[in-house]
């Protein structure tokens, strides 16, 4: 299976911004084809992904996961992701992970509005989660489409450190 998207916005430069795109592109989405600058933009290819949507692998795994449990699965304590970016749709799962949210006392879904490797990465995680739903994307690390590899990605700031953390995250997990 194949689904073409766009997956080419940059990092934008407010998140007012992205919010306004979000809302824009929001009804954009048709069957399994993504196309345009929206935020959860994804493809998937083979069971691989395009460079950002792997990126948002990365950092549901380092900073999500522990909670939110492997692949966006949901725990005992926080719920499943995939279905929830299903239900929501982008200004809502936005404005979560900026505010924060406690609907059940004592569950609680802390701010990462001072985390900017977060605030800056919210498209990339969302396009994760819409991969492993509507893309039908499988359990695990995927690999990258050979084709869309990106030569200067290791000096990126969520390259080679960022594969690291998320391998160590992915073992304490499996313990
Ligand atoms: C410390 C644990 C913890 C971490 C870390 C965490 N979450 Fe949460 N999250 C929660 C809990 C608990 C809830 C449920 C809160 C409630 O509904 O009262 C939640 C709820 C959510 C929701 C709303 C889900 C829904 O059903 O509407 C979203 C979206 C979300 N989290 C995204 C994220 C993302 C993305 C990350 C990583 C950047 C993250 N969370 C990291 C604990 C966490």
């Amino acid at each position: 299976m194949t689904l073409f998207a766009r997956a080419r916005h940059g990092i934008l430069p407010t998140f007012a911004a992205l919010l306004t795109l979000g809302l824009v592109q929001a009804g954009l989405a048709e069957e399994h084809r993504v196309t345009g600058e929206a935020p959860g933009a994804f493809v998937v290819e083979d069971g691989k992904v395009d460079p950002d949507t792997y990126e948002g692998y990365l950092i549901y795994t380092r900073v999500c996961m522990a909670c939110h449990g492997p692949d966006g699965l949901g725990s005992s304590f926080a719920p499943n992701l995939v279905r929830a970016v299903e239900r929501r749709g982008w200004e809502n799962f936005a404005g979560t992970i900026a505010s924060g949210r406690e609907v059940q006392p004592g569950q609680v879904m802390p701010s990462f509005a001072d985390d900017p490797n977060v605030m800056g990465n919210i498209p990339k995680i969302f396009s994760y989660l819409r991969a492993r739903g509507e893309g039908g994307l499988g359990r695990g690390r995927p690999e990258i489409i050979e084709s869309m590899q990106e030569p200067d990605a290791k000096s990126d700031a969520n390259g080679v450190a960022g594969e690291q953390e998320a391998e160590a995250a992915e073992e304490a997990n499996a313990e």
